[in-house]
């Protein structure tokens, strides 16, 4: 009989909810301690779901002395770093929501934590999980493009501000940029092999969070993007051509692209598409045989299961219970961090930047 894993979250707001619902579904695995810095929210939480007897807390501090195997990281972003690092230096693995964290100071800090305390972080990008973008993976992990040399990563919301602690800034740290761009960097980024960044020329805007015409929580608003552009060189010669948004007056940035030397990948843009997981219709542009130039669509692959949160819990207790790597590992998340860094930068300061790496 496998010993039962004993967990723990940090932060009990909206997402940890998804966490506790796909913690519950697995056999073995027991949430045994909630922390909120919000006096009766862990309690609160932990009641909704029956654990009655679990420990509540409001401060991760105190839920880390207890016996655990692993803890879910569900705080908003300026938070991330300090309890994954309390975390791991406390012994305990961990699942880290997006984005990894805010600053690159933090990001150092939390792989070296890591690193030191030999116990697991991985990082919740739940999209991984989804057929799409393990096809688009697949296809170009299989040759079929030839050399990969420029990316476009289209999608963003029509309007899609999601308010809450997002908007503010000594909470988010960064609006739409790290909230749902984090997830486009990884789709471009994981599928190609997560090569390293370089430089990244940024600009971004607030023109619909700031704006009380156009957004009705503008007096809370305090990040300072709900929109950003970046061109951003990668190593082995490609360029990736990223951009975001909450809101704007436009469905879709348009299509995501892989161009090769073989041949050249479109992803229909959908509105939205890419921080959900979900995205268009995949055609190939190539030359047949006779070296005429062609497409074809490529029928979309059926998800195996099509919960990709509880995929992304699953692969985190089973990397755990099992001694494997992180799932979605720090070596690699850090160059997401390392670009995000490189739009803030590169934003603030008008001119292109080098990544800090
Ligand atoms: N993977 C996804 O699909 C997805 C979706 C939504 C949010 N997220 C991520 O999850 C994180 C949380 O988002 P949310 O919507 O749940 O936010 P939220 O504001 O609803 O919840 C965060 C909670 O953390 C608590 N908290 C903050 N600092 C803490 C600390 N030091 N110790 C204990 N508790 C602390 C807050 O009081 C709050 O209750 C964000 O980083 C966000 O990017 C991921």
């Amino acid at each position: 009989m496998e010993k039962t894993l004993k967990i723990g979250i940090i932060g009990c707001g909206g997402i940890a909810h998804a966490h506790m619902n796909a913690y519950k579904q697995i056999p073995g695995v027991e949430v045994v301690a909630g922390a909120d810095i919000i006096p009766g929210k862990a309690r609160a939480f932990l009641d909704e779901f029956g654990l009655t007897d679990a420990k509540d807390f409001e401060s991760a501090d105190e839920l880390l002395k207890m016996d655990l195997d692993g803890v879910s990281v569900c705080t908003y972003n300026m938070q991330h770093c300090v309890c994954a690092v309390a975390a791991l230096k406390a012994g305990k693995h961990v699942l880290l929501e997006k984005p990894l964290c805010v600053t690159m100071e933090e990001a150092k800090e939390i792989v070296a934590a890591e690193k030191e305390s030999g116990k697991i972080l991985t990082v919740g990008f739940q999209p991984r999980y989804g057929a799409n973008m393990k096809q688009v993976k697949k296809i170009i992990e299989s040759g079929a493009l030839g050399d990969i040399y420029y990316v476009v990563v289209g999608g963003g919301r029509f309007r899609g501000i999601p308010g809450r602690t997002f908007i503010e800034k000594d909470k988010a740290g960064f609006g739409a940029i790290g909230d749902i761009g984090c997830y486009g960097l990884d789709f471009a980024l994981n599928s190609i092999g997560y090569p390293k960044p370089l430089t990244v020329s940024a600009s971004s805007w607030a023109h619909f969070g700031k704006n009380p015409d156009l957004y009705p929580e503008a007096n809370r608003f305090t990040v300072d993007d709900d929109f950003a552009t970046a061109f951003i060189r990668l190593e082995g010669g490609i360029t990736l051509d990223w951009r975001v948004s909450w809101a704007m007056h436009m469905d879709t940035l348009g299509d995501f692209l892989f161009l090769g030397t073989k041949a050249g990948l479109k992803i229909k843009g959908k509105p939205g598409m890419c921080w959900d997981g979900t995205a268009g219709e995949l055609t190939l542009y190539y030359n047949d045989e006779n070296g005429q130039p062609t497409s074809k669509e490529i029928p979309p692959e059926t998800e195996e299961k099509s919960n990709l949160f509880l995929q992304k819990v699953e692969a985190f207790v089973t990397a755990v219970r099992e001694g494997k790597p992180a799932p979605i590992p720090t070596s690699q998340i850090i160059y997401n961090q390392a670009i995000i860094d490189g739009i803030l930068r590169s934003s603030a300061e008008g001119h292109e930047v080098s990544c800090d790496l």
